[in-house]
């Protein structure tokens, strides 16, 4: 059989083995995601087809785990889509300035990046003292590379021209020192931030929060699991709190749409409703 013939039935099953084994829920991804990764991991352990992949899954957790790695894209950026972060400057910075302390969430936080420019706007802000971060994610390596805050030093370059992009004025290379080929991000951007395994579609509410970032991680859900995840931020949120999705995510078919004002429509940032 050729891999492209993967059949629907064969995918779920296999979701469904993931699932009672190993507690992750995938069942409810988009498929063509889905279908891509197994293609991908077969092709490269030299699996001749779906069933053969779903014994070694029974049968060899490092192999399960390495498919749980596909499974879950980690691709992030410092400052990602600088124009994103320049409108968070304009239009979210001074609703949390009129909070005396502030929670963050950053949901699907993956290697760190997005939390740690997180902690950069809001010292130059002058609010990172009366702010918690939460930054969240279900792929426990990802986020053990995030605590840790040390980035390829190849990387600086284009960080450096995002962070510009964006609006910074200070010199980035003050916020990481260099350690041959890699950098270590400044202990004082670490010290607000909480780490902790947190998985969107199984785990509930764990605190109020003021502003939810969760950007390109939607996009890989199908529409119904997407709205229950819409359900546990807006549970999340305090009356107007801030929700900020990815460039190609949005709130237009979730439930949830009327419940929210849109404070960029391009940059993808709404307001929950008083
Ligand atoms: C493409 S990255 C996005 C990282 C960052 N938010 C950004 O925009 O650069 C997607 C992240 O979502 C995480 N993720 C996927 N499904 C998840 C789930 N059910 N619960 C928690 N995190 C999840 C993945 O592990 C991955 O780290």
């Amino acid at each position: 059989m050729k891999h492209k013939d993967i059949l629907e039935p064969e995918i779920s099953l296999l979701l469904e083995t993931v699932y009672q084994k190993y507690h992750y829920d995938f069942r409810q991804y988009s498929e063509a995601h889905i279908r891509r990764r197994i293609m991908n991991r077969m092709a490269m352990s030299g699996l001749e087809d779906v069933s053969q992949m779903r014994s070694k899954i029974l049968n060899d957790e490092t192999f399960a785990s390495r498919l749980l790695q596909d499974l879950s894209i980690t691709v992030t950026e410092m400052f990602r889509d600088p124009g994103f972060y320049r409108s968070l400057r304009e239009n979210v910075i001074p609703v949390l300035k009129t909070y005396p302390f502030i929670k963050i969430w950053h949901a699907g936080c993956s290697t760190g990046e997005e939390a740690y420019s997180m902690s950069i706007i809001l010292q130059e802000e002058g609010l990172y003292d009366r702010t918690t971060i939460y930054a969240t994610d279900f792929n426990q390596q990802a986020l053990n590379k995030a605590k840790e805050g040390i980035f390829s030093n190849e990387l600086m370059k284009e960080y450096t021209i995002n962070y510009q992009l964006s609006g910074g004025k200070e010199s980035f290379s003050g916020y990481y020192t260099s350690n041959y080929n890699n950098v270590i991000m400044n202990q004082s951007l670490k010290k607000n931030i909480v780490w902790a395994n947190h998985n969107l579609v199984t785990d509930g509410v764990f605190a109020e929060v003021h502003l939810i970032l969760c950007r390109n991680v939607l996009i890989y859900f199908e529409r119904d699991l997407q709205n229950k995840v819409q359900a546990l931020f807006y549970n999340s949120l305090i009356n107007g709190g801030i929700l900020c999705l990815g460039s190609k995510e949005g709130l237009r078919f979730t439930d949830l749409y009327e419940e929210y004002v849109e404070l960029d429509k391009k940059q993808r940032i709404f307001k929950k409703k008083y």
